[in-house]
């Protein structure tokens, strides 16, 4: 049996809308093993309920692709899924999926993928690479894809710096927030965030916590999608003033994240009670950036 720990991952990090990300220490677990027929899925944890136990299950469905490249197709497949991973809230939960089925069937089927090409595989599936590439190699990652290429660059998370995520009690999914977009920004928004986006990578390479406040501004994504989740410029303004280096949504949320290096019980408690005058129940938990990616711990 093959057994597949896989973090959860923060998308955008404000202005690096579908190309920075950010692992960290929450994990979903896939294990994998293969059976002489049929196809057996078990799901435990966040979400379980909703989660689909036939073919079209995206661990299953990310095996798969995984099989048809390398041309191994077991007879039988069981799948146990065990996830703390908050499903549709923009923690990076499908990713974890794909990410958790691509490295199980690769190590199933003799390891015959690179790193880059299950990165390939998993963008196939997601269509960004921004959870993805945090979810397979940890830490802080800068990728684009280029020509059915992926390109990317890790980056170690800067020493000091933790997080506190507030998870609203409803989920949202990327589908819509990506429908609430417009085709088309300004050149000046534009420019606003290309400058954000190369500030914050270099920041973070350096440690520089003091430039997130800039760094992780955005107009791309962020203020259309406020629509969407009741309550989340007061929460951002909340957390910011009770000491956040920086706070964005989460990816497509409905998360929010406040990235800071103390203060934490604080911002915590703002961000619940902020959101519960908008009449929102949010899980608050302390989060750390881990420099680890999907990893195999076991095989029996
Ligand atoms: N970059 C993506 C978005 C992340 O914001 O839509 C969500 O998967």
């Amino acid at each position: 049996m093959i057994r597949v720990y896989v973090p959860a991952t923060t998308a955008n990090l404000g202005p690096g809308f579908d190309c920075l990300g950010m692992a960290l220490n929450l994990h979903n677990v896939v294990e994998m093993e293969k059976l002489d027929a049929g196809l057996h899925i078990e799901v435990q944890g966040d979400g379980s309920a909703d989660i689909p136990r036939d073919e079209s299950n995206i661990v299953y469905q990310a095996a798969l692709k995984v099989f048809e490249t390398v041309n191994f197709f077991p007879a039988g497949l069981r799948i146990k899924l065990t996830n703390q991973i908050p499903v549709c809230r923009g923690l990076g939960s499908s990713a974890a999926a794909i990410v958790g089925g691509i490295v199980a069937a690769n190590l199933l089927s003799g390891s015959k993928l690179s790193k880059d090409k299950m990165l390939d595989l998993a963008v196939q599936m997601e269509g960004h690479p921004d959870n993805v590439a945090p979810a397979l190699f940890g830490g802080i990652t800068v990728s684009a894809a280029a020509e059915g290429e992926v390109h990317y660059i890790c980056i170690a998370p800067p020493a000091g710096l933790k997080t506190v995520v507030a998870v609203p009690d409803f989920k949202l999914s990327t589908k819509l927030a990506r429908e609430v977009l417009p085709n088309q920004v300004p050149l000046q928004d534009a420019v606003f965030n290309v400058g954000r986006a190369a500030l914050l990578a270099a920041a973070l390479c350096k440690g520089d916590l003091d430039k997130l406040c800039c760094a992780m501004e955005d107009r791309l994504h962020q203020n259309y999608r406020a629509s969407l989740v009741p309550g989340m410029k007061k929460v951002l303004a909340a957390a910011r003033l009770a000491g956040a280096k920086g706070v964005v949504l989460s990816g497509a949320g409905p998360t929010l994240i406040a990235f800071a290096d103390d203060n934490f019980e604080l911002i915590a408690k703002v961000m619940r009670d902020t959101f519960k005058e908008s009449g929102i129940i949010a899980q608050v938990m302390l989060l750390e950036p881990t420099p680890v990616g999907a990893r195999a711990m076991e095989r029996m």
